[in-house]
């Protein structure tokens, strides 16, 4: 009895020694609604901080871009005044050109080939990349799946049915000259004002994730989807590099280990949830066309015209070549 109460005693000791009195709360910034892959993302990554400080450090989520537009938070954390943030990588582009790669149209063809270039050797160099360009860091990777076109007005399978929609894109010039190839000029727009447009009428449609259409409750404004696959949405969770700098060794590295957690969790939540989404939005009303003849016409145009644009912007073309090489493919 003595010996079980002085284990019992001993453990007790040992773990007040090892979780802290204070635990510091971090703010994550998360651009989407709740139920979406940014949220999942962000839940694995305080789950796992949590485990992997002992307690010592958590987060708490900031929804709907309670702390700030997408590209705004990029800015507020380049700068010191927010800790973290998950935002839609196309969101990240103007401050760091080259992941933009990993937004070229079909580039991106499948949930495998996000994963691969993302934590692989390519990934590792566009962290590098954005910690220089943009004052963030990349530390988990989420995966939303590709951004299927929706709009108010009428069923679109072909780039002809496309012309005299309205269209909202964010602010990301690859997206722009995406569009301007399938013949049409997008209103570029911040995240934050997308549903408000779409409600308004200001615009008549825009593209993001089935997990994104469900989590920003677009349904509600919406009537068809046109199943594209020109970008698979990849969800960056960045930390501000100033805070990293300020961090323990010990520390940096337990971030770093919660957001190889987080990145796996999200694959799993994407594989999980993905078509359960779609048939709950079918549910809901909205109406899913499938682009005619496999896409070829929306792909020869984006790929023909768009992809040119940007060898320079990317850092040549051997950096598109290098994710082309790492998925297999040919090379440009
Ligand atoms: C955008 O369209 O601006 C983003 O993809 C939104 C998001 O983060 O889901």
């Amino acid at each position: 009895m003595k010996k079980t109460f002085i284990l019992l005693a001993g453990t007790a000791i040992s773990l007040m020694l090892s979780v802290p009195a204070f635990a510091t709360e971090y703010r994550i910034a998360v651009g989407d609604g709740a139920g979406g892959t940014q949220e999942a993302l962000g839940k694995a990554f305080v789950a796992a901080l949590e485990k992997e400080s002992g307690g010592a450090m958590t987060g708490k989520l900031f929804l709907n871009g309670q702390l700030g537009d997408e590209q705004d938070t990029i800015t507020a954390a380049a700068t010191g005044t927010l800790d973290f943030s998950i935002l839609a990588i196309n969101n990240i582009t103007p401050f760091s050109p080259s992941v933009g790669t990993l937004t070229l149209p079909y580039v991106i063809l499948s949930q495998d080939d996000a994963e691969k270039v993302t934590q692989g050797e390519v990934g590792q160099k566009m962290v590098d990349q954005t910690v220089e360009d943009a004052g963030v860091r990349i530390i988990g990777w989420g995966y939303s799946g590709f951004r299927v076109l929706t709009n108010s007005k009428k069923p679109v399978s072909t780039v002809a049915d496309l012309q005299g929609l309205v269209v909202r894109v964010p602010k990301n010039e690859i997206m722009i000259e995406t569009y301007k190839a399938w013949g049409i000029n997008p209103t570029p727009m911040a995240w934050g004002e997308t549903f408000a447009a779409l409600q308004q009428k200001v615009v008549d449609g825009q593209d993001n994730p089935y997990m994104t259409v469900n989590a920003m409750k677009f349904y509600e404004v919406q009537k068809y989807i046109t199943d594209l696959r020109y970008i698979f949405s990849i969800e960056p969770l960045v930390i501000s590099e100033s805070l990293f700098e300020s961090l323990s060794e010990e520390q940096q590295q337990q971030v770093l280990a919660a957001g190889r957690d987080a990145t796996k969790a999200s694959g799993v939540f994407l594989r999980e949830q993905e078509s359960k989404i779609r048939d709950e939005l079918v549910a809901r009303g909205m109406e899913i066309t499938k682009p005619a003849d496999d896409e070829k016409e929306f792909i020869d145009l984006a790929t023909s015209k768009v992809w040119p644009k940007f060898y320079d912007q990317i850092g040549g073309v051997e950096v598109l070549n290098g994710v082309l090489t790492s998925l297999g493919r040919d090379t440009v």
